[in-house]
């Protein structure tokens, strides 16, 4: 069987892995993505080895030089990733000794273990930022929608069934305070990601002078008060993966939301609701059925949830039983963290073009809101201001509702002589009750979809976003 030998092999091995062990223990399939991190942690390292004088100034700039070239020639997909140096650490650490002699002297003090961590957590970070910029844009093209159409109103529902009237921008508005609490949990993360491991070693850190708080300052591991963020534990340091659990978690949570979101524009496009129509550019067409324009982008986001909660279960899975510190089963880790994060940012990203894309139908959600079984609750608080327990006002309300069911009528049609066969506390003014505008005027509560709240609730949310 033909041999190769991986750098990491040197001295102690007679020979290079086995093919098929090669083949299993490889990452650069998955983890060259990392590259620009890779190098950015090495840059850092390489300037702090200069600082304690193990490069000489002339090294120094020739590694940087080095790692510019080749990040150049990553970049125009021209470097050649060779999977028999298993990952991207190796790769690009191999190519640049090949091309400056200093660079056998980068991993001084270093070792892959921190080095991974590190990289990680670099990526993660602008990971999170990209993520909530794409979160902002969501929220942006909800509360737009809800400004488009600040006037509709449509049912609000709870078990499906029709409940009470709402403003379309209220329903929206309950996906941006949704989406802005992933904000929060996203950042309370990244302050958990942004700490930095270099100089942990494998897992007893180092007998040299490393200057651990100058790699982290420059590599920005700082806090709002610009205090550097360093682990404080060397053997945690390299085992640690919980700030990939905590994101894959945020992402799982995230993920929750944009598949309501889309089950709501799912069964808004459909003809029973059809209070949305979706452009064409964001539907697809059936191959059997001329006359089908589907949701796809919205059950996707649906569908798409169940591989991002599958991913952290495996996180979770993966780290149960792993003895300190570090474990090549770590390296398991990434393919599941860079499919959270690409599948919940692609998905927020999709989402806000759909709605971006997604008319509402005035006259059809008009038509819905106008159903005045919504304002049955209104008519028993009618009952309540004239002093009757709110208990019984529930059960006369009822009582009314049965007697419209059996006359034929539908609530505002019954007389105040009908209403009075019911009670005689009804008075000329129970069937002003049903004007659904005064009704809208009247919930003005913190959080109600009354008229001047949604208006204030737009607006806040407006400003908020528009930074
Ligand atoms: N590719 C490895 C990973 O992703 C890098 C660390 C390897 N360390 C080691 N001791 N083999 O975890």
């Amino acid at each position: 069987m033909k041999k190769i030998s991986p750098v990491s092999r040197s001295g102690r091995f007679t020979g290079g892995p086995a093919v098929d062990v090669a083949q299993f223990t490889e990452s650069i399939s998955f983890d060259h993505r990392l590259w620009r991190h890779d190098i950015l942690g090495s840059m850092a390292h390489t300037h702090m080895l200069h600082k304690i004088g193990v490069l000489t100034k002339k090294e120094c700039v020739a590694i940087v030089k080095g790692f510019d070239a080749i990040g150049r020639e990553i970049t125009a997909g021209k470097f050649k990733w060779k999977p028999e140096l298993e990952d991207v650490h190796m790769n690009i650490e191999a190519e640049l000794t090949r091309r400056v002699p200093a660079g056998a002297k980068l991993h001084t003090g270093r070792s892959r273990n921190d080095q991974v961590a590190l990289d990680v957590r670099l990526w993660l970070r602008d990971e999170i930022t990209l993520l909530l910029g794409e979160i902002a844009n969501l929220q942006r093209a909800l509360v737009s929608l809800g400004e488009k159409n600040a006037d509709v109103l449509i049912p609000g529902y709870t078990h499906l069934q029709r409940a009470q009237p709402v403003y379309l921008a209220h329903h929206l508005l309950a996906y941006v305070e949704m989406l802005e609490r992933d904000c929060e949990r996203l950042w309370d993360c990244r302050c958990r990601v942004n700490v930095c491991p270099l100089g942990s070693g494998a897992i007893a850190g180092s007998t040299l002078p490393l200057d651990r708080a100058l790699v982290a300052k420059l590599l920005g591991f700082v806090d709002v008060d610009g205090k550097v963020q360093l682990t404080q534990n060397s053997m945690d340091a390299v085992s640690d993966r919980d700030f990939a659990v905590e994101f894959c978690a945020a992402g799982a949570l995230l993920a929750v939301h944009l598949s309501r979101l889309a089950e709501d524009v799912i069964l808004w496009a459909g003809a029973e609701f059809n209070f949305i129509k979706i452009a064409d550019a964001y539907t697809t067409g059936s191959s059997l059925m001329p006359q089908k324009k589907n949701p796809d982008v919205a059950e996707l986001a649906r569908g798409k949830t169940g591989r991002v909660f599958g991913n952290l279960m495996s996180l979770l899975t993966l780290l149960k039983g792993l003895p300190m510190t570090y474990n090549r089963d770590l390296q398991e880790d990434k393919e599941r963290l860079f499919d959270t994060a690409d599948t919940v940012r692609a998905t927020t990203s999709l989402m806000a073009a759909m709605l971006n894309n997604t008319k509402v139908n005035k006259p059809a959600c008009a038509a819905a809101a106008s159903d005045p079984a919504l304002l049955a609750t209104d008519l028993a608080d009618y009952l309540v201001k004239k002093g009757m327990p709110f208990r019984q006002a529930h059960h006369v309300i009822g009582a009314v509702v049965a007697l419209a069911e059996k006359s034929g009528k539908l609530l505002h049609q019954l007389t105040l002589a009908e209403l009075q066969t019911v009670d005689k506390i009804f008075g000329c003014d129970a069937l002003g009750v049903f004007n659904l505008k005064t009704a809208m005027a009247k919930r003005n509560l913190t959080g109600a979809p009354g008229t001047k709240e949604v208006a204030k609730q737009l607006a806040r949310w407006r400003k908020e976003l528009s930074s």
